[in-house]
């Protein structure tokens, strides 16, 4: 093949890494990357906080449902949506009086624009983590930043329109190799669609999670003493979850704040 999509294949999620710093060097290179991510407009509605403070990364660890790798990594990047410095810049340079000069009103941001921005940050994220990873640095995304709201809000101090996209912790792997088992995926067929969208019922969704929920039986985690199914495994584990409520929750407060 070639070799960037093999590095694609091979590519795995890693929670352990060793505790030497990132190069400068390394960093250097995984920056000039994430900034070469495609971005709406080329108007980069995205920023980046290395969060390098360890009293902010012990308390991130915590916020994020006591995920101590977080506190422990090398690298810790929150990306945020921000179309703050979009409204900053029309403001401060006067675009804004111009436009009222010729009758045109000033428009908030909206549902779209924190979209955008959204797409924008979590796209310039992954480039991050595929930078990395060919340099042989290990990445966890860290979904639980989307809880609590308020503190990160405080924590960070994020004004209306910088919102939250991701977390992402980076280092370098304490287990390098290849995983035995890595995480399966669902078959192509059950992903790609032509034209139309196809709704997948019973048989299908069968099909589409069978490997994953052999998987699981076979390490003996379905719950019903492991004769449940793998839409039992989630639906208990995720779906009707506290953190899931907790998820929620915030989440509407972020897209709330945004649009007030
Ligand atoms: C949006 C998102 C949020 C995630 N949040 C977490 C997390 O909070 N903690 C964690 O250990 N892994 C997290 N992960 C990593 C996934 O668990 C991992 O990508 C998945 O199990 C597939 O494994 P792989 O990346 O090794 O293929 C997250 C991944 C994504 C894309």
């Amino acid at each position: 093949m070639n070799p960037i999509i093999d590095q694609l294949l091979e590519r795995r999620t890693h929670r352990a890494f060793t505790p030497d710093p990132i190069m400068k060097e390394h960093e250097e290179l995984i920056k000039k990357a994430t900034l070469r991510a495609p971005t709406a407009g080329n108007m980069m509605f995205y920023s980046v906080i290395e969060v390098s403070d360890p009293a902010k990364k012990e308390l991130l660890a915590r916020l994020c449902d006591n995920q101590g790798m977080i506190a422990s990594a090398p690298l810790v990047w929150l990306f945020l949506s921000d179309v703050r410095k979009w409204v900053n810049y029309y403001h401060e340079g006067s675009s804004v009086s111009k436009g009222e000069a010729q009758g045109i009103a000033w428009r908030k941001p909206g549902a779209g624009d924190l979209l955008l921005a959204m797409s924008d940050a979590i796209i310039a994220a992954q480039s991050a983590v595929i930078a990395a990873d060919s340099l042989g640095i290990g990445s966890c995304y860290i979904g639980d930043i989307l809880e609590q709201h308020e503190q990160i809000v405080e924590l960070f101090g994020l004004p209306q329109y910088v919102a939250v996209a991701t977390l992402v912790i980076f280092g370098y792997p304490k287990n390098p190799e290849p995983l035995a088992f890595p995480a399966i995926r669902c078959p192509e067929a059950s992903i790609f669609m032509e034209n139309r969208y196809e709704e997948p019922h019973l048989a299908q969704l069968h099909a589409a999670f069978g490997a994953q929920e052999e998987r699981l039986r076979q390490q003996n985690r379905l719950p019903f003493d492991n004769t449940g199914t793998i839409a039992d495994y989630y639906y208990f584990r995720k779906h009707t979850s506290d953190f899931m409520e907790e998820m929620n929750r915030s989440s509407k407060l972020l897209v709330d704040g945004w649009l007030r």
